[in-house]
């Protein structure tokens, strides 16, 4: 990227945004700092007092902010969005941070269908929902930029995260594909995946009661981010034109060995679990 590039240019500065999942935790992040690179925000979440909160939060820094309640997981709703995301705001949108997401956990056969279908219907379906009706805008304005939140969780492969691990891989592979497809469109598209960051998803999610606790405390205590830095690199990540978004050294870690060896990785995982309880 050209050091004469004015920040201006760049897709996360200046922005016309819209953050799924906005009422908490990284997708709060993310509107947080969309704001404070003077940018306008709408802030979406199935939990309308979430959203409202974070917009708050940005006319508290003398940002401009709307919230709107949307579940990305049904369709004619973030179609919605994207209509009335461009009416709020009085300008096409620029920036798309589809980042809702849920946590689901346990074996295969305690996760019932319905849990499944949940988890998919938020953490994939949300994310194909908005590309679906937001890259026919973005193409339409010559411009865009997408930031879709996977997780490590996306090649880790960990067990007894199946449906969560699922959904997750499905988002990246999606991410990869845009990001080659797009780029003659002038669209950036980042996809971001970390380990642990302190958030809601475990106290909110469905995990089993034997390990839901101890998972909570490794998540508000070891991780190695905040959802604000995680939110920021994101951005640097994609305003330099980077498809991969990977915070923490463990993250990273993980994605070498399962590149460099993926049987022998397959392997040690399946050898370590045996010693789970
Ligand atoms: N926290 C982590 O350790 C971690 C790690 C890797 C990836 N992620 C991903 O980060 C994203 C954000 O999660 P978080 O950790 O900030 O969790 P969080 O629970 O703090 O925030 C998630 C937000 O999404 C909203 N949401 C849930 N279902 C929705 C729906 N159907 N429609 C719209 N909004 C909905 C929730 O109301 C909440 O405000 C998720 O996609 C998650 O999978 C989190």
């Amino acid at each position: 990227m050209s050091l004469l590039r004015r920040k201006k240019d760049l897709p996360s500065h200046n922005a016309y945004a819209v953050v799924t999942g906005a009422g908490s935790g990284i997708g709060r992040s993310f509107a947080l700092e969309i704001a404070r690179r003077r940018g306008v925000v709408v802030c979406a979440d199935l939990k309308l007092e979430g959203a409202q909160e974070t917009v708050r939060l940005i006319e508290a820094q003398g940002g401009k902010a709307f919230a709107v309640a949307c579940d990305v997981g049904v369709a004619e709703q973030v179609e919605q969005l994207a209509e009335q995301a461009e009416e709020l705001m009085g300008h096409p949108v620029t920036l798309l941070i589809n980042n809702a997401g849920v946590g689901l956990g346990g074996k295969i056969e305690e996760t019932t269908l319905e849990d499944w279908r949940w988890c998919m219907n938020v953490n994939l379906w949300g994310v194909i929902h908005g590309c679906h009706y937001f890259v026919p805008k973005f193409k339409q304005l010559g411009r865009g930029a997408i930031v879709n939140v996977a997780s490590a969780a996306s090649y880790t492969a960990a067990p007894e995260m199946s449906a969560y691990n699922t959904t997750k891989a499905g988002v990246r592979a999606l991410s990869e594909t845009l990001f080659a497809e797009l780029k003659k469109d002038k669209i950036s598209v980042n996809v971001l995946c970390p380990t642990l960051v302190p958030t809601n998803i475990i106290k909110d999610g469905r995990l089993p009661a034997r390990y839901s606790k101890l998972a909570n405390h490794a998540l508000m205590n070891y991780a190695m981010v905040t959802s604000d830095s995680v939110a920021t690199l994101t951005l640097n990540r994609l305003d330099s034109g980077e498809l991969y978004t990977t915070p923490q050294v463990d993250a990273k870690l993980f994605w070498l060995m399962k590149r460099a060896a993926p049987n022998l990785y397959a392997k040690f995982l399946g050898f370590s679990y045996q010693f789970v309880k």
